[in-house]
């Protein structure tokens, strides 16, 4: 699989995961369209890639905002004409008890990590579709396969992403269009900081979980393997991560019984 010239669109890509995956598929040869809200952030990360016109466009989008979404994914097909890659990577999190999180800030949660997502996608496949062939990449998590205290429109949301596209990957096959999940553990971004709190506004600081995890650059470069080669989903996590995704399989009670012992921040 080679990159050279093949139009990438990526969301959340003025910081972390995106950022990383901008880098990556420049790399290659890559023309990329990066959308997100912060557009000084998306001209910062396209100065840091060279300043390349020809081959970077900015498209402000903010994924909260469903009505807007249907016009900004076919003002991205304008942007080179097509796109070859979609990667919903745009998201937030969350830090609050579910008892006391006020239902907006779960909506909020929904509408840019779930429909935000689906708005995009549903836009690009007919394009993927008529070309006979694209790959649609979903930033999920780990918190797509598990719950956890503190996350749970979070968690939601990225099960929901998971509900979503395993049904898009069956129907696409037809087409040559595949989907890849990658579900990553705690990756040290502005993840945490961004997070929301019960009443919406930022968690603001830094948890210590994240602050000891892999870097975001690492990451990519971690799964860029298995990017290429478009695996349907691909876990990126520390050893203890890991084990409890095979736990939730072969033993979820038992998982259950370890995670609320668990210290989650
Ligand atoms: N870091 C982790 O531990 C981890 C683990 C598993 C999964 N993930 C997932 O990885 C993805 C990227 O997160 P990250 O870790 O790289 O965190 P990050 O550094 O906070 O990046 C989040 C990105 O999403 C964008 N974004 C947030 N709200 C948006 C909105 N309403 N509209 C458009 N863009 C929006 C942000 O851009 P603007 O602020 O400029 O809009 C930013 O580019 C998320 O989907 C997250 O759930 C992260």
């Amino acid at each position: 699989m080679t990159y050279k010239n093949k139009i990438v669109w990526i969301t959340g890509a003025s910081s972390g995961i995106g950022e990383s995956f901008a880098k990556a598929y420049y790399r290659e040869g890559a023309k990329l369209i990066l959308s997100s809200r912060r557009t000084e952030e998306l001209e910062r990360v396209k100065k840091d890639l060279g300043a390349d016109d020809e081959r970077i466009k900015i498209l402000k989008l903010d994924l909260a905002l469903a009505h807007e979404l249907p016009a900004k994914a076919n003002e991205a097909i304008s942007l080179f004409g097509t796109i070859d890659v979609l990667i919903n990577n745009g998201g937030i999190s969350q830090r609050s008890l579910f008892a006391e999180t006020e239902m907006e800030t779960i909506r909020k949660l929904m509408e840019v990590n779930f429909f935000g997502s689906a708005a995009l996608t549903r836009e690009v496949l007919p394009v993927m579709m008529e070309q006979r062939s694209g790959h649609v990449i979903v930033t999920s998590s780990l918190a797509g396969k598990f719950g956890t205290k503190f996350r749970s429109g979070y968690a939601a949301s990225k099960h929901a992403l998971q509900g979503l596209f395993d049904c898009i990957r069956q129907e696409m096959y037809e087409y040559n269009v595949a989907v890849t999940m990658v579900c990553p553990g705690p990756i040290k971004t502005n993840i945490t900081m961004n997070s929301l709190t019960a009443d919406g506004s930022n968690f603001g600081k830094m948890g210590a979980l994240h602050d000891h995890a892999m870097d975001a650059d690492e990451m990519v470069d971690r799964i860029w393997g298995k990017i290429k080669s478009q695996k349907e989903e691909i876990y990126i996590a520390g050893k203890k991560e890991m084990l409890a995704l095979y736990l939730k399989r072969l033993s979820p009670a038992l998982l259950n019984k370890i995670l609320k012992n668990s210290k989650v921040t």
